[in-house]
């Protein structure tokens, strides 16, 4: 191996990763996930996972999946479009969309390249995305890989969205104005005359701040604008709503144009998916490039997938339990005097600021048993470093007391 030019291409990121506090390793977690885990011979409660509803250890969505595997073998053999389509994918979409209350659906392997497929098949390089400051990396990467002119607008700020579309037209017809105006001497007019095209794009719930995308909002100011609005609602589903179906079951609102979420957290297997009009679905099975260059997900976890979101339609009350949890362990943090604000997702940040302290107490306190990472740059901006706490339907009031207790007391004594 030539070390010096591979010195070129990652020495000084490494070093500079090491210098900020920022390289990071893998964690060795040696039981399945669930409420408790098993970290280097001892038992700590998980904290941290987006397994919410605790569905990936349950014997029978376990025994679901193994049978499965016995039916459907180990791989698709295939990509959707070739071979690798079998009858576990069919349904899973089906389901996928019946539970979301939508016309079709389609499933990804995960919800990165639903996102990524996505936004690319969307938009292309005359058309304006908007996009939300704190959305997910792989909301960044489709817009990138679109090619598209992209707004970034303020967190949540509407107000903002709505200023940034303005501009974003304004500056569009008065260039399609003149680009007409030169070319109608030469006949060509018609041809430059385009309508404007834009996609409004954001998480349903921000993934390091557990807060909410105003959906009722997005949802006027895209129609009064005549964009579309593309919701993710990775942390949403399952969550979010009576029975766990979202951000519109949340608002009691009507759906998104589009809407995307994944199968790998709360739902417990893999994958992800779009849900919306057979037109949007259809587009993306024949334009989506994470969906038509890859070979299809494993029928058996098509399976699971489907499984695990029937047991969830099945059982609105662990959705609820999840939502009592979150309740219960915001109230025990800000009885200790802790700032955590108010959020209907599964996801409390603690902010400590401190990129190297906010490290030391996630280490002190899975000493102490309780696993809470500490999230930093560049996941979250410099200084802005947190505990992100994720609850599960399954932990009990006793163990979110305790740790609530620890978090707080490690907090207190860290420097
Ligand atoms: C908001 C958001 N969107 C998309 C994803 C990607 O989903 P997946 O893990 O299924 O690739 C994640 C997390 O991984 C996420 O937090």
């Amino acid at each position: 191996m030539n070390e010096r030019i591979l010195d070129f291409f990652t020495k000084d990121a490494l070093e500079a990763a090491r210098a900020n506090n920022t390289y990071r390793t893998l964690r060795h977690i040696s039981s399945p996930e669930a409420s408790h885990v098993t970290i280097a011979g001892k038992d700590t409660v998980l904290l941290a996972s987006n397994s919410y509803l605790d569905l990936a250890n349950v014997p029978e969505l376990k025994r679901a999946m193994a049978d499965a595997v016995l039916e459907w073998g180990t791989g698709s053999g295939g990509a959707r479009l070739t071979t690798g389509n079998k009858t576990p994918h069919d349904e899973l979409e089906e389901f996928i969309a019946k539970f979301k209350g939508e016309e079709a659906a389609i499933a990804f392997n995960t919800g990165y390249m639903a996102n990524v497929g996505t936004i690319s098949a969307l938009c292309g390089k005359n058309d304006f995305i908007f996009s939300d400051e704190l959305n997910h990396a792989s909301i960044i990467d489709g817009i990138r890989l679109s090619r598209a002119k992209c707004f970034v607008y303020k967190h949540n700020d509407m107000a903002d969205l709505e200023r940034a579309i303005e501009a974003a037209k304004a500056e569009f017809f008065a260039q399609s104005t003149s680009a007409s105006a030169a070319l109608s001497d030469a006949g060509n007019a018609k041809q430059v005359a385009r309508a404007f095209r834009g996609l409004v794009v954001t998480d349903a719930v921000f993934s390091m701040d557990g807060d909410l995308a105003n959906l009722p909002e997005l949802l006027r100011i895209t129609k009064a604008h005549g964009v579309l609005l593309m919701i993710d609602e990775a942390h949403a589903t399952g969550v979010l709503g009576r029975t766990g179906r979202g951000l519109a079951e949340h608002y009691n609102c009507e759906h998104a144009d589009v809407t995307v979420g994944t199968l790998s957290k709360a739902v417990a297997a893999e994958g992800g998916f779009v849900a919306g009009s057979k037109q949007l679905i259809g587009f993306l099975k024949n334009k989506s490039r994470s969906f038509i260059f890859t070979t299809a997900m494993a029928p058996a976890v098509a399976a699971a997938a489907l499984r695990n979101l029937q047991f969830i339609d099945a059982h609105p009350e662990r959705v609820q339990q999840l939502r009592d949890n979150v309740k219960f362990f915001c109230d025990a943090l800000r009885l200790h005097g802790l700032q955590v604000p108010q959020t209907e997702s599964a996801i409390i940040p603690i902010i400590i600021g401190d990129e190297a302290k906010a490290l030391r107490i996630s280490e002190t306190l899975q000493n102490e048993g309780v696993l809470i990472p500490a999230i930093r740059y560049p996941t979250v901006a410099k200084g802005q470093a947190r505990l992100r706490a994720s609850l599960m339907a399954t932990h009990t009031k006793e163990e979110l007391q305790t740790a609530a207790t620890a978090i707080a007391q490690i907090i207190k004594s860290t420097n």
